[in-house]
């Protein structure tokens, strides 16, 4: 009998186990995208698209800068409706003459904003990519840049002339650069096919783009203050994959009204 009832208990088991393992959320570092912007016709189709691919970022925050004396409508609705984590700002581009470079001005406020914004949340962790509002991004490009220590670096797809621009890697360093446009700048990459930890902009405040280099050199101007080549960390398998593309949306072209003989309706009041 003694017997049965050492063997009951010991059988026994809790009637039903605890659920509440507690869940490990792993970090992962916020990415902080720049975006410089401009009115044109395809300007709301181009953010609409980018957007759409950046909701589907998990700690994204979108800085986007517009080339203008004040904030525009169209750029306002679109980001409040956008859902995403989202900083508007704006500064007028006040070209000089022989400067071509876009987006110096639009970057640099983004930068100042972001070194106070880090200061403020007391996390200067996080990455700073740098998107052009016309670009074509994987979600993989996003995964990739959460590895990076300093700078990481990856292929761009369709730019400067080539099929793919990017870094050359040896034993698991980058040991130079495809690059045919320009290969003597010292970083020949494009601004599409990096990334950067933003503590780098805290531990350099001096880091910004300027319009007094030639035009190709903005990436090797703001990579000249946080990096070395040596230091480059090559990502997207040792840069064998292509997640990014330099794509480009064509002016389109549109009929004169003025210039037809029936006139179509007047569409002034509608948002393209
Ligand atoms: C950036 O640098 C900081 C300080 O060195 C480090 O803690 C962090 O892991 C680095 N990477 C990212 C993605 O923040
Ligand atoms: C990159 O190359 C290095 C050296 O050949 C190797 O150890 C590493 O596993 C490679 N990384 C990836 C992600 O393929």
């Amino acid at each position: 009998m003694l017997f049965f009832v050492v063997l009951f208990l010991f059988n026994s088991r809790p009637a039903f186990q605890c659920q509440f393992t507690p869940e490990i959320i792993p970090y992962i570092p916020t990415i902080y995208g720049i975006t410089p912007t401009y009115a044109r016709l395809a300007q709301k189709a181009d953010l609409t698209r980018l957007s759409q691919t950046l909701m589907l970022v998990k700690n994204f925050h979108w800085i986007v800068i517009e080339d203008s004396s004040t904030k525009t409508k169209l750029v306002e609705n679109l980001l409040k409706e956008s859902m995403l984590k989202y900083t508007h700002l704006n500064v007028k581009t006040h070209k000089l003459k022989h400067s071509t470079a876009s987006g110096v001005e639009q970057r640099n406020v983004a930068l100042n904003w972001l070194r106070e914004h880090l200061l403020k949340i007391h996390d200067t962790k996080g990455v700073v990519y740098f998107m052009d509002d016309d670009n074509t991004y994987s979600l993989k490009v996003f995964d990739e840049m959460r590895k990076i220590k300093k700078v990481g670096v990856w292929p761009v797809g369709i730019v400067g002339g080539m099929r793919v621009e990017m870094p050359l890697v040896t034993d698991g360093k980058v040991s130079g650069f495809n690059a045919v446009w320009k290969p003597f700048r010292p970083f020949p990459i494009d601004m599409a096919g990096f990334a950067i930890n933003a503590t780098l902009f805290i531990d350099h405040p001096e880091a910004k783009f300027s319009r007094k280099v030639q035009s190709g050199y903005q990436e090797s101007e703001i990579l000249k203050y946080v990096v070395t080549k040596e230091e480059l960390e090559p990502l997207a398998e040792n840069c064998t994959k292509v997640y990014v593309w330099h794509t480009r949306t064509q002016t389109p072209s549109i009929l004169n009204p003025k210039k037809l003989k029936h006139p179509p309706l007047p569409d002034g009041h509608i948002e393209v």
